[in-house]
């Protein structure tokens, strides 16, 4: 669904390219979403997905090309709620003193300003965030007593609160059984259908988004694919994408 009408694209990227050395890892990429979308982003290990979703959200500069969030530079994006991003490897200080349902309704508060109270849409945001996350039973529980998979997953919940615009998730609830991606997927799916949100999901587990998807692109340091997931079940082989470019729950579409 593309709930565009000729305002800025959400997110768009031109012949980006970045190196962290001699070698390439980005060339030439070109990405863009907008409103309503829900895109996944795949591609072999090292295919420079997770460099990618940096250089979208500003924290890497590339060393050509243009990046747009909301039409702005990412330096210069103001509300910064608007963008979601749950990295792929975590960041929170683990011996931090606060619980899992304090982490969480952070995420509302560049929403909410330090000078406002909170509401109760803030509450049953959060609620919602934690229940998605499959966090509800943990949230009283210290941050610093969860494992790593969990402690994503408030990052994840954190994110959903924020109820952002922009939703970039690199490889979220990785070894969650399936109850729980069905869950993840639906509040997926709300964000999107609902609040009218783009999201870019990169994810080799999600077979539970499949039927979702409006798109997949393929990045193998550039984009070699783009497209409805159907049609890159028709002609992905032609393209030179092997199986063993995608994830299982793509191959399975094929
Ligand atoms: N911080 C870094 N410094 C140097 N090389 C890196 C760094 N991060 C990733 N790389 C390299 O860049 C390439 C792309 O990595 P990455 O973006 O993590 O791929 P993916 O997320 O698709 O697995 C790989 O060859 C990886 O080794
Ligand atoms: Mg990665």
């Amino acid at each position: 669904m593309n709930l565009s009408n000729g305002v800025a694209p959400v997110l768009s990227a031109r012949g980006v390219s970045f190196a962290y050395g001699p070698e390439p890892v980005l060339e030439d990429v070109g990405v863009e979403l907008s409103s309503g979308e829900f895109v996944a982003l795949v591609g072999p290990n090292g295919s420079g997905k997770s460099t990618l979703v940096r250089v979208l959200v500003g924290l890497l500069t590339p060393r050509s090309g243009t990046v747009r969030l909301f039409g702005e530079p990412p330096d210069r994006l103001r509300r910064r709620w608007r963008v979601g991003y749950v990295p792929q490897r975590l960041r929170i200080a683990p011996d931090l003193p606060v619980t899992v349902g304090e982490v969480v309704a952070t995420g509302r508060l560049p929403r909410q300003g330090w000078w406002r109270r909170t509401r109760p849409a803030d509450r049953a945001a959060v609620d919602h965030a934690l229940e998605s996350a499959g966090l509800a039973d943990l949230r009283r529980r210290p941050l610093a007593e969860l494992s790593g998979g969990q402690q994503q997953r408030v990052l994840i919940a954190k994110a959903l609160a924020s109820e952002p615009e922009l939703l970039i998730l690199d490889e979220p609830v990785a070894g969650v059984d399936a109850a729980a991606q069905r869950q993840f997927r639906d509040s997926l799916v709300h964000l999107v259908e609902e609040h009218g949100a783009a999201v870019l999901l990169i994810s080799h587990e999600l077979g539970a988004v499949a039927d979702d998807l409006d798109r997949v692109i393929v990045l193998k340091r550039r984009v070699v694919f783009d497209g409805p997931p159907a049609e890159l079940a028709a002609t992905g082989v032609s393209l030179g994408i092997h199986a063993d470019d995608l994830p299982l729950w793509l191959e399975e579409l094929a």
